[in-house]
Parts: C-alpha cells; sequence; structure tokens
C-alpha cells in the first residue's frame, strides 16, 4: 500500500473527515483522495461517507487489511495462490527487495524441510519473511528459532498450548501433532548474509491434515488469520533484532530439551538427551560418548517404553 494510501486510512480510522480536509492534511488534490478512498472500497475496506468519510470495517484478510496497523517494518506481498511464497520471496530477493512478508492464502506447491511437500489449503497461514540482517551465514538459524518462538507466542495467546520441537517445528499437546513448520533458506557470502527468507506454515482448519498434524481451529474457536499474522510478523522483528531474547524465550518453550532423542544428521544418527541449545541453534546431546552439538538434522523425541 502506497504511504498517501496509508495516510488516509489512518487519518479515517477513528473519525469521520471530510474530503477537502483530507486533501489538506495529506497535501494531494481531491481527486487524488477520491481515488483512494475507491480503490480502498475496492480492496475491501467498509468506509462510509455521511458528513465525512469513516473507515467502519476491514477487510478480514489481503495485503492492505494486514498492513493496515501492523506494528512492524515489512511490506505485504499478498497473493490468493501461489506455488510458494517462498520461491515467490526468492524472486524478491533477485529483484534487490528486502523486508517483504509474502502472504498467500493458499499455496499449490508448498515445499517444507528435506525436499518434502508442504500441504498448503486455502485458509492457512502460508508467509515467507525476506530480510537482509547484518549476519555471518552461520548465524542464521538464529532466524529460524525467532520465527519458532514467534509462531508458538502468538499461538499460546489464542490459547493453544503449543510448544517448540528442535530445530523449528511447532506442536502441541502431549500427542505433539504439528501445527506449523519452518523453512529456512538464503544466499550469502563467506562472511556475510546477502538475504534469508523464513518461511513459515502454520496450519488453521484441522480437517484433512495426516494424523500426526494439528490446525489452530482444532484448538481455538475464534482465529483471526489477520490480526494473528500482525501479531506474528510484530513478534518476529522483535526477536530477530535480540539473538540472546530469541534463544531465551526458545528455551523456555522448548519440548526437546530434558528428553531422549533421536537425530538423523547426514553424517548419521546420535540417540541421547537433548540438554541444551546454544547460539545460532545448535543442540547438545548428552550420549554415552560425552555431549555431541548437532547444527542441522532431524529430530525424533524417545518416549519412554
Ligand atoms: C517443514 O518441513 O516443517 C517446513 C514447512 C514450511 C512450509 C512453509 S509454508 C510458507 C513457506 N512456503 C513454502 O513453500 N514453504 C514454507
Amino acid at each position: 500500500m502506497n504511504e498517501t494510501r496509508r495516510a488516509v486510512l489512518a487519518a479515517i480510522a477513528d473519525e469521520a473527515v471530510s474530503g477537502p480536509d483530507l486533501a489538506a492534511r495529506l497535501d494531494v488534490s481531491r481527486a487524488a483522495v477520491w481515488k483512494h478512498i475507491e480503490a480502498l472500497r475496492e480492496a475491501g475496506f467498509t468506509i462510509e461517507s455521511d458528513g465525512g468519510y469513516r473507515l467502519v470495517a476491514v477487510p478480514d484478510y489481503g495485503g492492505p487489511a494486514i498492513e493496515f496497523g501492523l506494528d512492524a517494518p515489512f511490506t505485504i506481498d499478498y497473493h490468493d495462490s501461489l506455488p510458494s511464497t517462498n520461491a515467490r520471496a526468492r524472486e524478491l530477493a533477485a529483484e534487490d527487495e528486502t523486508d517483504v512478508a509474502v502472504v498467500a492464502n493458499e499455496q499449490t506447491g508448498g515445499r517444507g524441510r528435506l525436499d518434502r511437500a508442504w500441504r498448503s489449503p486455502p485458509g492457512g497461514i502460508w508467509l515467507s519473511v525476506l530480510c537482509r540482517p547484518d549476519l555471518p551465514p552461520a548465524h542464521a538459524p538464529v532466524l529460524t528459532l525467532a520465527a519458532a518462538v514467534a509462531v508458538t507466542e502468538i499461538a499460546r495467546e489464542h490459547g493453544v498450548e503449543a510448544g517448540i520441537k528442535w530445530p523449528n517445528d511447532v506442536l502441541v499437546g502431549d500427542e505433539e501433532t504439528k501445527l506449523a513448520g519452518i523453512l529456512t533458506e538464503m544466499e550469502g557470502e563467506a562472511d556475510r548474509v546477502s538475504w534469508v527468507v523464513v518461511g513459515i506454515g502454520i496450519n488453521v482448519d484441522p480437517a484433512g491434515l495426516p494424523e500426526d498434524a494439528t490446525g489452530l481451529r482444532a484448538h481455538a474457536t475464534d482465529v483471526d488469520r489477520r490480526a494473528f499474522v500482525q501479531d506474528l510478523l510484530e513478534r518476529f522483528a522483535a526477536l530477530r533484532a535480540d539473538p540472546e531474547e530469541a534463544l531465551a524465550a526458545w528455551r523456555e518453550h522448548a519440548l526437546t530439551l530434558g528428553q531422549r532423542v533421536r537425530v538423523s544428521t547426514g553424517d548419521g544418527t546420535i540417540v541421547g538427551t537433548a540438554r541444551d541449545v546454544e547460539f545460532p541453534g545448535t543442540l547438545v546431546v548428552a550420549t554415552d560418548n560425552g555431549p555431541v552439538r548437532v547444527h542441522a538434522g532431524d529430530c525424533e523425541h524417545l518416549r519412554p517404553a
């Protein structure tokens, strides 16, 4: 949404403002004000014009709806349907964009970790944040941790008992069904990241999900996707600026720490008790042969027999 349109919305959010007043306040013509009002109506905003323009309702979802009232430094690139928000964010990276959240109502070719497909029906929360942090590539995993913490905390604010399985799965309840997953991709030089795409997939409707997955609406009655995405982006923006806080919060919300785990890495399998997570996201596993530090892998929680 462009600056003037954003300013029009902000001006009419709390009170009715006449066309001439708006034009004077924003230093644009009355015709321009009218065009912005019409464009906003077309985007689904309900704007009354009795005694001045006044915003009375915001659309349920979509780019302008998410941007309206968002207190985080991201523009929204919204699509009803995309093959993959990560793929779109990578395209934007190639166009030198940054601080964009690509959001789609549906993905037709959603991708998960380890080259798995990610089921992304209409009505879920599928988004990818493109940013260019001043970090060496080896530190980029802390952004994945930050995203997992943000999803977990906002889910909890909605009353969903979520926790994190290393490195970045958000699970719910004793059954540990999967609510959300994160796929981070990046490009960089030896000492500095060029761009990072943090792709976040959150199941909303539980219908049709595999047995080991769940959706927000299985645990919370009132899920407003727009508010959820806004809160998520705001929390993510705060955590990416404070890696220490992200790590501390990750530990607090971790389901993995203290558990017997089996971690498959490219080089083999490690079995032991998960003891800690160290910056930027390294899992420390106590094994029979002493502590082992794992930087990446697939982790399974081993339940006592
Ligand atoms: C996982 O395997 O757990 C990670 C799943 C990540 C899915 C999200 S949905 C939004 C973004 N776009 C994609 O294609 N994948 C990620």
